[in-house]
């Protein structure tokens, strides 16, 4: 059974039980962004999580209606709205993780970089305002670019002088989850029961699944089903994009994906063993200072950012071609920041 499965059945059992009894860190979650397509589905399933005991629900307008349906849930959290700048310093003092889907969508035709304008800005303040309020709490974000983005958080957070490379993630669990789908899909076996790992980054073909280390291996692909299936998982935002005509991009599986990632990191903070997730981190496993590879979460954060293993030739190459889209993705963030 998939840990956000596990999560959704026992919440409720585990809601009561907490209210009796303490045992488990008390945690506090922000969400900004609650409001939207993403933010609104991640409220819910941070609701449910039984490790969170204070859900901190904050946009620039429309999160007193979600906060006010979200809290009527009977779970653990207490659930609070925020809404306007005026309130994001109030949304934010005292978390443990800080989620962040603020920011616009794609439409059919455009990539991720295309949001690079107005999200920038959008990441770059609701950045400061974390260095402000809660220093020390762990960063997972979902705005797009999330190449971009990610060292655009980093560069406010070194200026703020509170950079902790251990405690910034960009989140990109959704490429995970696509992967194990489409895999399963084809191989026709449990999803669930699938793994595999995708590195690089978040957009286009800096998104880089391995299917040579999947764990259920059911047969031998060919090379041009390994093909499909990386070329699937690469353009999976895109396939919903059209699907959705206009209405925006992935919301209900992102916030699953989300959920998941979330719940890794509150698991890692509560001192669980062997909480490994792929994460858009600062890293030293490519010559990049940012990519996405498994990463052992623990009570600080990253404990650990591990290798990527042994790569097929496919992969291989298409760790050499994506090397300077993502160069340039984190240099065009790194930019932004400082001139800005
Ligand atoms: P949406 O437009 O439905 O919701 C965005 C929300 O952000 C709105 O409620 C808006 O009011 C809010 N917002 C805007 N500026 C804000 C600010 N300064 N402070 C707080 N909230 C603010 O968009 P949706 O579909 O929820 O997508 C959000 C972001 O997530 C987009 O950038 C999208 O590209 C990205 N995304 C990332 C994925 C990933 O795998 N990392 C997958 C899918 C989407």
């Amino acid at each position: 059974m998939s840990a956000t499965v596990s999560m959704l059945r026992s919440a409720p059992r585990t809601a009561v039980r907490s209210y009796s009894s303490s045992s488990q860190p008390q945690r506090k979650v922000t969400i900004l962004g609650a409001a939207g397509g993403i933010g609104q589905p991640l409220s819910l399933l941070m609701k449910l999580n039984p490790l969170v005991s204070s859900l901190s629900l904050y946009d620039i307008a429309g999160t007193l209606g979600v906060a006010a349906d979200v809290s009527h849930v009977n779970t653990l959290a207490q659930v609070s709205g925020f809404a306007g700048e005026e309130q994001l310093g109030k949304a934010l003092e005292g978390s443990d993780l800080v989620i962040i889907p603020a920011g616009v969508p794609r439409k059919p035709g455009m990539t991720r970089d295309d949001l690079f304008n107005i999200n920038a800005g959008i990441v770059k303040s609701l950045s400061a305002a974390i260095a402000k309020f809660c220093p020390n709490a762990l960063v997972n974000i979902i705005s797009n670019p999330v190449n971009s983005t990610v060292p655009i958080a980093a560069e406010v957070f070194k200026k703020a002088g509170m950079f902790d490379e251990k405690k910034l993630f960009g989140v990109t669990t959704l490429d995970v989850v696509r992967a194990k789908t489409f895999y399963a899909g084809k191989a026709n076996v449990e999803a669930s029961e699938v793994d595999v790992p995708v590195v690089g980054g978040h957009a286009g073909i800096t998104i880089l699944p391995l299917f040579s280390q999947v764990t259920l291996k059911s047969k031998t692909w060919s090379d041009e089903e390994i093909k499909a299936l990386t070329k699937r998982t690469q353009d999976g935002g895109t396939e919903v994009v059209e699907a959705k005509a206009g209405k925006g991009s992935a919301t209900l599986s992102m916030a699953y994906a989300g959920a998941i990632f979330a719940d890794a990191c509150l698991k890692g903070l509560n001192g669980a063993p062997d909480v490994v997730e792929c994460s858009f981190v600062q890293s030293s496993v490519t010559e990049l200072p940012f990519f996405a590879s498994k990463v052992r979460l623990g009570k600080n954060g990253v404990e650990e950012v591990l290798g990527l293993g042994p790569l097929s030739d496919y992969e291989k190459q298409g760790l050499q071609s994506l090397i300077p889209e993502l160069k340039a993705s984190i240099e065009k963030g790194i930019k932004f920041a400082k001139e800005s």
